[in-house]
């Protein structure tokens, strides 16, 4: 990024203008600041990267998945590339063509006035998107490529991508969070996201401010997990659905927060577990950018997709296993060993989980088909958590609630919800029967550099059995 790019950068908490002052690489901006000349805060700039976040704001769920991806950064392309197809039954490739078609950057013409074309990636990432961006651009276009991501891990394997010389776009990296994109208003002329929406603090904010940088009438394109709500879907890919989504208690495309006044609102599934929200501001700047906790434009987004619920993913034959599996004597030994710090457990600690597990949850709910777990579906499932051999998922609400420093009481809930599908799973694979294995299997999984999911146990397993 050069100084003059700066002029393009505001201040992310009074979108001040900002002048850079420090070392320069060349014509790059190296190290220093960037100056607000409204507040006069000074962001930092380290290694040639503007970090124009607030660390205090990227809370709860933010600051967990940046941790995530911090961890898992190197491998998170090719996880996805290679992972998908085992999980979701098509392609990285067709799910990423069904998005950018809604990018519609063919349709990109040069600016009469002379200034670059200018399209936003929020949450970059790797830039895995931007081979398909460089494929999709018109020859006869000038156009930059602006990436903001909050993992410091992610935004390396990107730079890694851009020094690799594969790629002949113009592309300029920060560090900035969704919540508050250090632009001015009506900036870009494609805005586009991949991937990190569920994880938000704030998934309302994130698109009112994907809208308010994004120039009136350009595509605004948003894609994250949805299991397909037309599709129909065998056991395993539900039970891997939530695996992935672990962080969502309901994975959906999040129709109701579009901002207000939006046009041309297309939702669509694009693969098995993937949606594509699109759509466009009207040239009217009043209409744009509903602020936080605006109102929804569309009566609840609920429609069509139902909360799911344990008994949606798992038949009663398959609850009723995990439950029979109970064994609280060697589920509390296991703990002792594995969780010494939390292991008895105090009273604190359990009235904490219990007030998340029976005060968060929805309550209940008697119309069919969405019943809701009762009271005692729901201590049936904590006890058959605790109690079966699935005990790797214990571990996994274990590391999820030691990194969660501002975990939630409805996230609690949520991990304890999931963590009785995991179970499921674990019972299903049925290779886990000897108490031995679980314990080898533990014991890599506590050392193993990756997030809590089935990939990480299935990891552990091939390490800890190696045949
Ligand atoms: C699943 S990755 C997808 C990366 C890339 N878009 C792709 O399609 O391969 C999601 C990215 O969003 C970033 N991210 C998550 N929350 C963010 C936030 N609040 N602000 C900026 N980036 C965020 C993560 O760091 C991560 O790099
Ligand atoms: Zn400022």
């Amino acid at each position: 990024m050069t100084p003059a790019d700066v002029a393009l950068l505001t201040c992310p908490t009074c979108r001040g203008a900002l002048v850079f002052l420090g070392k320069t690489d060349g014509d790059a901006i190296e190290t220093g600041s960037l100056q607000c000349q409204r507040c006069a805060h000074a962001w930092p700039v380290r290694a040639g990267l503007p970090h124009l976040y607030e660390e205090g704001a990227v809370r709860g769920s933010d600051r967990f998945l940046r941790f995530v991806y911090d961890i898992i950064a190197p491998f998170h392309d090719a996880a996805v590339r290679f992972a998908l197809p085992l999980m979701q039954f098509s392609s990285a490739e067709a799910t990423r063509d069904g998005y950018m078609e809604r990018l519609d950057l063919a349709s990109l013409a040069p600016r009469r006035d002379g200034v670059p074309l200018r399209i936003l990636e929020v949450g970059i990432g790797g830039g895995a998107n931007l081979p398909l961006i460089e494929r999709d651009l018109p020859m006869d276009v000038d156009v930059e490529v602006w990436g903001a991501d909050l993992s410091v891990g992610m935004i390396a394997q990107c730079r890694r991508r851009l020094r690799s010389g594969r790629l002949g776009l113009r592309v300029r990296l920060l560090m900035a969070d969704a919540h508050d994109l250090p632009f001015p208003d009506a900036s870009f002329d494609r805005v586009f996201h991949v991937g990190g929406i569920a994880g938000y603090r704030d998934p309302a904010r994130g698109l009112a401010e994907m809208a308010r940088v994004a120039r009136p009438g350009t595509p605004i394109v948003v894609v994250d997990e949805q299991l397909d709500p037309h599709g129909s879907h065998g056991l395993y890919q539900r039970l891997i659905f939530r695996a992935i989504t672990i962080y969502d208690p309901r994975p959906h495309a999040p129709r109701e927060h579009v901002p207000a006044g939006a046009v041309d609102v297309v939702e669509e599934q694009v693969s098995r577990f993937y949606y594509c929200l699109s759509f466009r501001m009207p040239p009217t700047r009043a209409a744009q950018a509903t602020p936080p906790g605006g109102q929804p434009p569309m009566s609840s987004g609920n429609e069509g997709h139902p909360m799911s619920t344990v008994k949606d993913i798992l038949s009663s034959a398959e609850l009723a296993n995990l439950v029979a599996g109970y064994d609280e004597a060697a589920m509390k030994g296991i703990l002792t060993g594995f969780f010494p710090q939390v292991y008895p457990p105090t009273q604190d600690y359990i009235d904490a989980i219990s007030e998340a597990f029976y005060g968060a949850l929805p309550p209940d709910d008697a119309t069919p088909p969405r019943t809701m777990l009762s009271l005692r579906d729901r201590e049936r499932c904590l006890i058959s958590i605790l109690a079966s051999r699935g005990a790797g998922l214990t571990l996994a609400i274990h590391m999820y609630i030691a990194l969660m420093h501002e975990i939630s009481a409805e996230e609690i809930a949520h991990i304890l919800f999931l963590a009785g599908i995991y179970t499921g799973v674990d019972n299903l694979a049925g290779g886990l029967s000897a108490e031995v294995k679980m314990l080898t299997t533990l014991k890599v999984l506590a050392v193993l550099p990756l997030p809590p999911g089935p990939l990480a146990v299935i990891t552990a397993l091939r390490v800890a059995f190696p045949r």
